[in-house]
């Protein structure tokens, strides 16, 4: 297993949007129609079809999940959902708006994310994303995360 080089229990990761008037929500169930279209606007983000604005919903109703919105005024400019999963947690999805990226709003949601995990005690994050996504995987690379040695994913449809 990767032994991360990070400092237990200490967020490092800038917090400022670079863009004025960026505001950040922690999402609420209510905002299950509103997550979804934007994250379908981003096909990076792999959403599938199974997950619709119900399950949605019910996942943002969890306390387990930790979500977080970018907006600016009405619009939806960067979302970010995350959960701990028993003793680790898991950023599932993140997508910034083309028009707003390189402005430190993906940093920010994720540090939202990380430091509501850190308060859950949890001290290791997993990210699951295409090996073809070199943005995204640079991304994450500036984020602390590393690429996993000697393990695979394993998955199966339900
Ligand atoms: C990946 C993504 C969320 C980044 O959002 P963003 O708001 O533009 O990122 P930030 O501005 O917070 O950038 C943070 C750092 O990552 C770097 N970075 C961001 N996108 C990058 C890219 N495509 N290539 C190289 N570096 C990148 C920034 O330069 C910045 O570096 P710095 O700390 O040295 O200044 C956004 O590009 C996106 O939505 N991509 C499509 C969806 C996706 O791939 N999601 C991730 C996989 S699930």
């Amino acid at each position: 297993m990767t032994q991360l080089d990070s400092t237990p229990g200490v967020s490092t990761i800038k917090t400022m949007s670079l863009m004025s008037g960026i505001q950040y929500h922690k999402a609420k169930p209510g905002d299950g129609r509103e997550i979804v279209a934007f994250m379908k606007k981003h096909p990076e983000v792999a959403f599938c079809d199974w997950q619709n604005e119900i399950v949605t919903h019910r996942i943002l109703t969890k306390k387990t999940t930790v979500a977080y919105i970018a907006t600016k005024g009405k619009e939806y400019v960067g979302v970010a959902i995350s959960g701990v999963m028993g003793s680790r947690g898991t950023i599932n999805h993140l997508a910034v708006d083309p028009k707003y990226r390189i402005n430190n709003i993906g940093n920010t949601l994720i540090q939202l994310c990380t430091d509501e995990m850190i308060n859950y005690g949890i001290r290791r994050m997993f990210i699951f994303t295409d090996i073809h996504n070199h943005g995204g995987l640079s991304f994450w690379k500036k984020q602390g995360f590393s690429i996993t040695k000697g393990e695979v994913t394993l998955e199966k449809n339900l």
